[in-house]
């Protein structure tokens, strides 16, 4: 039997998915989590790496995972992804041309990076004479860190993808029938976002705003300990008749910042493809579980917003039963774990 391993190593916590997937559809088979060593993955020391390593193989004995097959995805945050229009080219003459058009958008010597770029939609798909491409670069030092990591630990890496891709695959088949979609992946030191129509990628961006961003602000303005105001966060988070608003009062900064990027990004896209609007927004990552969350952005932004949910079309047996409502932080890893 086929198995592929989702390991999603984020600032706060590592997340690991196994999937099986045979004629009868894909399967739960293993699924935990793990915090990461505080600052032992911003660290471009070697040996301090060996931190998240460890971290790394005592998670895959711990939900007994022996899959050789194994997928990571890099932080949106630290890639450069622009999706651009090119002129209709062949994919030969595409290759050549895209090392001239990442020059351009790259702000990192080429040398520096390995570029991808996917055709995102053809000149018969864009009705134009023009070509849409996803161009991702990603810095070298940040895929060996990465693959240092799985060494030290043991393990290979299969394949490598940005975060917004793997979210993008575990996502978009939970809402068959939305033509567009955006997902909002809230992280703790990121969020990202991304707009998605018919099935293809149409937006991207990541901003340095989320959950640890909350509990400083809650910790500077009320006086609380870190501890503490993560307590609070957790608690109350944007529920507005707790401790007399003031909690929602002190990470209404943050949230507007969020929110004010969600509608530019909305802006942007409705610029590109007039007429059409946002079906649904999905919140992911362990931020989305923020209490409140889901109808403070609905009423902010007059649209309809969910919690994602990976677990649709994946077979789960009773002791992942628990994991039912925690399925936006896996979705990363659940995302990889299909690719
Ligand atoms: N119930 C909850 N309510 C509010 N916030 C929560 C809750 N549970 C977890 N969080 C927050 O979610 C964040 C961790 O989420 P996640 O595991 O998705 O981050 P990460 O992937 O490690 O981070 P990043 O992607 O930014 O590197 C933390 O900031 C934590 O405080
Ligand atoms: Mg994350």
């Amino acid at each position: 039997m086929d198995t592929i391993v989702g390991l999603d190593i984020g600032s706060h916590s590592v997340k690991l998915i196994e999937l099986s997937r045979d004629k009868k559809g894909v399967a739960l088979l293993a699924a935990g989590s793990a915090p990461t060593p505080p600052k032992a993955l911003a660290s471009t020391v070697q040996s301090d790496w060996e931190a998240v390593a460890v971290i790394v193989k005592k998670l895959f004995k711990d939900t007994g995972t022996k899959a050789e097959a194994i997928n990571i995805a890099l932080p949106e945050s630290q890639v450069f992804t622009r999706i651009i229009e090119v002129p209709a080219l062949s994919s030969r003459e595409l290759t050549s041309a895209i090392k001239w058009e990442a020059e351009q958008y790259i702000p990192l010597p080429l040398a520096d990076v390995t570029v991808d770029f996917t055709v995102l939609r053809d000149a018969a798909a864009t009705g134009t004479n023009k070509m849409d491409v996803l161009l991702v670069a990603s810095p070298k030092t940040l895929v060996e860190k990465y693959v240092s990591i799985l060494e030290m630990s043991d393990l290979s890496v299969n394949a490598v993808e940005t975060e917004i891709l793997a979210t993008s695959r575990a996502l978009i088949k939970t809402i068959p029938n939305v033509k567009t979609v955006m997902i909002v992946s809230l992280g703790a030191q990121t969020t990202d976002f991304a707009i998605i129509r018919d099935g293809v990628l149409a937006f991207t961006r990541s901003i340095a705003a989320g959950g640890e961003a909350l509990s400083r602000s809650l910790s500077q303005k009320l006086g609380f300990e870190m501890i503490q105001a993560e307590a609070f966060k957790r608690t109350y988070g944007l529920e507005k008749d707790k401790l007399e608003g003031k909690i929602v009062e002190a990470i209404k900064p943050i949230m507007d910042t969020i929110i004010s990027e969600m509608n530019r990004a909305i802006a942007f896209y409705q610029e590109k493809f007039k007429g059409d609007h946002i079906g649904v927004v999905l919140l992911s990552g362990g931020t989305a579980r923020l209490p409140g969350l889901v109808v403070y952005l609905a009423q902010a932004l007059g649209l309809e917003v969910q919690l994602a949910n990976p677990w649709v079309g994946i077979s789960r047996d009773g002791r992942f039963k628990v994991l039912d409502t925690e399925g936006a932080v896996f979705t990363v890893a659940v995302g990889l774990a299909l690719r």
